[in-house]
């Protein structure tokens, strides 16, 4: 056996569309369609201040600025800062029916990508693991307390994880794109991700903010502290933000 046989080549090899490929069953079944939108309707909510989207910043410039950044002061960020970012990553743009089209492009407008908080240092908003439901354009509560430590442990000890003034942590609700791309739906999910993190990145450089993608991690650490099962809702990515030190 080599690195051809390994189950990386063998995913891309085995969800290639072909011509003929696009057409053919395969032995998946039926797939059941979740709902597009995730909320805790029992969990204490924190509304968000809507942010201003008419200002104009120089893309050019924030392009040429964005970088990694990995070492952050402990300063707190603002909830209205919060409130941007989350905007940028997910924020609703356009509705049309049956659709809420947002900020970041997705595979059929299918957004199987959940966004969770942990909060370090957020200006009113209490420490602790948070849901962000964006229809409501509200944080939903899961566990109060720092979790900064667990974090960095859990990203295989980059203590960046649990630094920052907060922790974004990615999920994918697969079934929301299995459902109608089958297997080829993990390329897309991965896809969405990125598109979404690179939105946090741009809108924390254009907001003078440290932000850092973070793709190692020990799964099921993550998936425990969000009380997600790992498999139909698996942590996929992670970032970091905080304030910069100089
Ligand atoms: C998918 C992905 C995973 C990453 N994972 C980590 C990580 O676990 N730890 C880390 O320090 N940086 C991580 N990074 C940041 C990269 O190291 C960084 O993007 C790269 O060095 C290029 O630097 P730049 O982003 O400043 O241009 C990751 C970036 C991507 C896109």
């Amino acid at each position: 056996m080599t690195y051809k046989d390994g189950m990386a080549f063998q995913y891309l090899r085995e969800t290639k569309y072909d011509r003929e490929a696009i057409f053919r069953r395969d032995d998946l079944g039926q797939i059941p369609k979740p709902p597009i939108y995730k909320t805790y309707p029992e969990a204490p909510k924190t509304p968000l201040p809507r942010p201003p989207t008419g200002e104009t910043e120089n893309l050019w410039s924030i392009l040429n600025q964005r970088r990694s950044r990995r070492r952050y002061t402990s300063e707190p960020i603002s909830t209205e800062t919060l409130s941007r970012l989350l905007w940028a990553i997910q924020g609703i743009t356009l509705s049309a029916p049956g659709y809420q089209f947002r900020t970041a492009p997705s595979a059929g407008a299918l957004y199987p990508v959940e966004t969770y908080l942990s909060i370090h240092r957020v200006s009113d908003v209490k420490p602790g693991v948070y849901h962000f439901n964006v229809l409501d354009f509200a944080l939903e509560e899961i566990s109060l307390g720092n979790f900064g430590e667990y974090l960095s442990r859990a990203a295989l000890g980059q203590a960046m994880a649990g630094r920052g003034a907060l922790l974004f942590i990615w999920t994918a609700i697969v079934l929301r794109a299995m459902w109608k791309y089958r297997n080829r739906c993990i390329r897309y999910i991965f896809m969405d991700a990125g598109h979404i993190a690179q939105n946090l990145q741009l809108a924390a450089t254009a907001l003078g903010l440290g932000c850092c993608p973070i793709g190692a991690f020990f799964d099921e650490e993550i998936n425990q502290l969000l009380q997600v099962d790992g498999e139909e809702e698996t942590t996929i990515y992670l970032a970091a933000v905080g304030n910069l030190l100089a």
